[in-house]
């Protein structure tokens, strides 16, 4: 039978090829972004007790709704904008649902869509599935800052969508306020949609301010916003998530993700619902793992990689010109092989293989795991 690809380019993800290598040799894994470690006692008591208590079955589609007003609770406290539970709210199975509803909602059959690389690796292949035209601009090398004028000098009447992830995955930069002020100053008079990608929303460190979408009016009217509970409690594996957009986006949101999941694991929601009522949960997060890339650089000190620098997210890239010269990915495969440390080929995350000879490890580990690991990187 023949059946044409609708993603002939696309293979299995870099994450789970770098897993699952790691896995067979028992290699040290630092490669996939999940934590090592156990997520609160509390949020593992209020799942259960939520199933107990019989929240078993389906939620509503838009979510649970005390969990959607405490997610409002949050933007107001956090960013200062009111936000309608009702209807500029959904909860997803996780962040990449979010962004692929997103984008299936509103960007249509050769709208252009501006996205900025590296980037994490569902953005393309969804917008190749709703046919968008794709521009893709490379962050500045090694800062990895975005270049506005290139941003700008791909807009057309064309562009429906610009895609963002602050604080970003591979890198860990982060936005600023002159980055906000020339993305306001882009978009403004055209009827350009952002994604915000903001899944390590509370993960910066020294102090920095995230600039949430959100903050800003000119830009939250226009705006997906992202989030992950995943990443911010601990528990990549209960894939929840949610979205943030006006109403009119959100209408068209719900539209297809009625049909995508329709609603989420009801006990999750509650168990969050009840989390997010201690907002320390997540405003001691950047402490933790500022804390945790500081013992990881600490440790990295003598080695020969050169540290590049991370002000969120829980990524560290490394490059490694001192050590070898061979492409990222082999260096990679060969790093899991023979030494027992599995990183993510940074490479992977552009579509045209870009390779600055840089790796990415996660420092959201344990301190023993982070330990070994530098004791085999520091040899190198
Ligand atoms: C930038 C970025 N966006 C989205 C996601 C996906 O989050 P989730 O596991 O909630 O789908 C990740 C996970 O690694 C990520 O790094």
């Amino acid at each position: 039978m023949e059946c044409p690809s609708k993603l002939p380019h696309i293979g299995t993800t870099i994450f789970t090829v770098m897993s699952q290598m790691a896995h067979a040799y028992k290699a040290i894994n630092l490669a996939q972004g999940f934590p090592n470690f156990p997520p609160h006692p509390q949020l593992l008591e209020a799942a259960s007790a939520a199933m107990n208590r019989g929240l078993n079955q389906y939620a509503p589609m838009a979510g649970y709704m005390p969990l959607r007003e405490r997610i409002a609770e949050k933007i107001d406290s956090t960013y200062g904008r009111s936000i309608n539970p009702d209807t500029e709210i959904t909860v997803t199975p996780g962040a990449t649902a979010a962004l692929f509803a997103a984008m299936m909602s509103v960007v249509h059959h050769g709208d252009e869509v501006i996205v900025i690389e590296p980037c994490y690796d569902s953005y393309i292949p969804t917008l190749t599935l709703c046919h968008a035209v794709i521009r893709r601009v490379s962050m500045r090398f090694p800062n990895y800052t975005i270049d506005w004028d290139a941003v700008e000098g791909n807009v057309s009447p064309r562009t429906r969508m610009i895609t963002l992830n602050s604080p970003h995955n591979p890198s860990g930069s982060i936005l600023c306020s002159e980055d906000i002020q020339r993305l306001i100053a882009i978009v403004q008079d055209t009827d350009i949609i952002i994604l915000s990608d903001e899944v390590y929303e509370h993960i910066t460190f020294e102090g920095i301010r995230h600039e949430s979408m959100l903050r800003y009016p000119q830009l939250a009217e226009r705006s997906f916003v992202v989030s992950s509970f995943g990443k911010t409690f601990h528990v990549t594996g209960w894939k929840t998530g949610y979205c943030v957009a006006p109403r009119e986006l959100m209408q068209e949101f719900r539209k297809v993700y009625q049909f995508m999941n329709f609603s989420c694991f009801t006990p999750a929601q509650a168990a969050f619902a009840e989390m997010l009522s201690n907002p320390s949960h997540y405003k001691d997060l950047s402490a933790f793992y500022q804390a945790k890339r500081d013992y990881f650089c600490h440790l990295m000190a003598g080695s020969r990689f050169e540290l590049l620098p991370s002000y969120g997210s829980y990524f560290q890239l490394a490059r490694y010109d001192a050590i070898t010269h061979e492409r990222d990915t082999d260096f990679a495969i060969r790093l899991t092989q023979n030494y027992g440390v599995a990183a993510i080929p940074v490479s992977a995350f552009y579509t045209d293989g870009t390779d600055n000879h840089v790796l990415r490890f996660c420092f959201a580990k344990t301190d023993e795991t982070l330990e070994q690991a530098a004791a085999i990187l520091t040899r190198l």
